[in-house]
């Protein structure tokens, strides 16, 4: 239940008492904005009306997480955890009310990534971004790679924590697919390996959503073989260069492609960018473009043969020629304002759909979609098999919108934006239920408004069926196993399975 100020005050002198000083930021210290923000992505959720974590402890050692974590359940203050800050609703160090308080667990100086080449394995720590496995596997090895996230700074504990995809989908399946131990510290403050927690347990946390069942603290991976050459192209339509036929054949292609090829389109103002990652040569892919996609017109010119690691540049930033040292950056500031919702796609979407589509975009290029095909190696695996439950779907449809004005008048344009192009979308698109991919968090599917205590689980089904399928009652039921108390939770956290 909700904390009485007094037990704020027993909790932090707890945590006084319990942890190294140094790593305990209250509202009292002067830090404690700089450290707050150090790790926030989106714009929305700083302002000083957002309520923030009555703690913000940083740290550098499992020993820490399960300090915090014992405080908070004898005081009865939840704990939430943040790796990478880029929830898009903010719920790794913001809530919505002011009520529970709450503290959080930076896990951003646990990074450390320990490559093993020849078992060709990492152990990665919860706060490492997906950049920093990139660059400690590229630094041992050529042939190895991990089928991580497109954007770098993406932290590993959310990422594998909701399943995780990005330009190797099709050849290796989800980041999480390939996590064979892992570290977390439970509700009671232990800190169990997969042995110790059990399959259950071990199940529900690779891809039933961050912040539900403890806070991971390190995480082994299986890594990918990857070929010496790899092949990369980006290839620009606009509307009235035949976009439209472009995105409607499009649908059918990508999901089939052989499973080395990954071919993505981003669609913007009125272009479609098509966006590929072969796992082998320009020549191979060339011909391959030309007899299954011929109306793309790939030609030899548009193709750029580059390593894996040159490739994860590439995507990241958007051109060659980049140090891999970038791929350590980690962004300081949050920089823009965004909101983003999901779909997937079960059937092709018919091209007029498309073509009405284009009247959506905004002039000012501030609304884009990501379309990224699945097929391949995600249809082989059982949608049972992990939480993530979207497994046949031919593509995720991401929309995106972003702005910088601050105030109420940009963020109500963009806000209406995104949610009307959705209501449109919705005849064309996964039913009963529409399905939403996790790490893309949108609390307008729902939210547990009795957050202070037992949520309501026929409720959380809206949403949480939404992102899991019949999955969701496998990871309440786990929930209620090893969480009764709903001591992890968020707005959109699993509630525990009322028996
Ligand atoms: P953050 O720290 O905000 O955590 C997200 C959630 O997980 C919160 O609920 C948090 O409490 C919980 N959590 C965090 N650490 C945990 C831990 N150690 N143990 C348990 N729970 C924990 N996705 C994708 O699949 N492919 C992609 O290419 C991208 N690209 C991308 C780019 C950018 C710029 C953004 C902002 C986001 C993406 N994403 C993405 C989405 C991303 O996968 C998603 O936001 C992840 O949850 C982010 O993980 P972080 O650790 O950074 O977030």
């Amino acid at each position: 239940g909700a904390a009485p100020a007094n037990q704020t005050g027993d909790f932090l002198g707890c945590l006084a008492v319990n942890l190294p000083p140094g790593i305990v930021y209250t509202h009292a210290s002067q830090s404690y904005p700089s450290v707050l923000e150090s790790a926030i992505k989106n714009l929305r959720f700083v302002t000083p009306g957002t309520p923030t974590p009555v703690a913000l402890v940083e740290a550098t050692d499992a020993s820490h997480v399960q300090g915090a974590v014992r405080c908070g359940a004898s005081y009865g203050v939840h704990v939430r955890s943040r790796s990478g800050g880029h929830d898009y609703e903010g719920l790794s160090y913001r809530s919505v009310n002011s009520t529970p308080p709450f503290a959080v667990v930076d896990m951003g100086a646990i990074r450390e990534v320990r490559v093993d080449v020849r078992r060709e394995t990492a152990w990665v720590g919860s706060g490492a971004t997906l950049g920093d496995v990139y660059y400690a596997i590229a630094n041992k090895s050529a042939r190895l790679g991990f089928p991580g996230s497109v954007g770098p700074t993406v932290g590993v504990g959310g990422f594998l924590s909701g399943g995780g995809f990005g330009l190797m989908l099709r050849k290796h399946g989800l980041g999480s697919d390939l996590v064979l131990d892992a570290t977390i510290v439970d509700a009671k403050g232990r800190l169990l390996d997969r042995a110790a927690m059990g399959e259950d347990l071990f199940w529900a946390i690779r891809g039933g959503g961050g912040g539900n069942f403890g806070i991971v603290v390190s995480w082994k991976l299986r890594l990918v073989r990857v070929p010496a050459t790899v092949t990369v192209f980006t290839i620009r339509r606009s509307r009235d260069q035949s976009a439209t036929d472009l995105l409607t054949k499009w649908q059918q292609v990508a999901p089939s492609l052989p499973s080395d090829v990954f071919l993505r389109v981003v669609v913007q103002n009125q272009v479609a960018q098509f966006e590929s990652l072969y796992l082998g040569t320009r020549a191979n892919l060339v011909a391959t473009m030309a007899a299954r996609f011929p109306e793309l017109g790939v030609n030899s010119s548009n193709c750029i043969e580059m390593t894996w690691i040159q490739s994860v540049l590439y995507f990241a930033f958007y051109g060659t020629g980049q140090p891999m040292e970038r791929l350590l950056e980690r962004g300081t500031k949050p920089d823009r304002f965004f909101k983003a919702k999901s779909d997937y796609v079960e059937e092709s979407i018919p091209r007029h759909v498309w073509e009405s589509n284009w009247s959506w975009f905004l002039k000012d290029g501030a609304g884009l979609l990501i379309l990224d095909p699945y097929g391949g190696e995600m249809s082989r695996i059982a949608p049972a098999a992990t939480p993530f439950p979207h497994r046949q779907a031919l593509y995720n449809v991401q929309y995106y919108g972003f702005w910088s004005e601050s105030g109420a008048a940009a963020s109500d344009l963009h806000m209406s934006w995104i949610r009307g192009l959705y209501r449109e979308m919705e005849p064309y698109v996964s039913k009963n239920p529409r399905g939403a991919y996790v790490n893309y968090r949108d609390l307008d599917l729902g939210v547990n408004d009795d957050v202070a205590g037992v949520a309501s689980y026929e409720k959380a089904r809206v949403w949480g069926e939404a992102y899991f399928k019949g999955n969701f009652e496998r990871l309440a039921t786990v929930k209620a196993k090893v969480d009764p108390d709903n001591f992890f939770m968020n707005e959109q956290s699993i509630p525990p399975l009322p028996n």
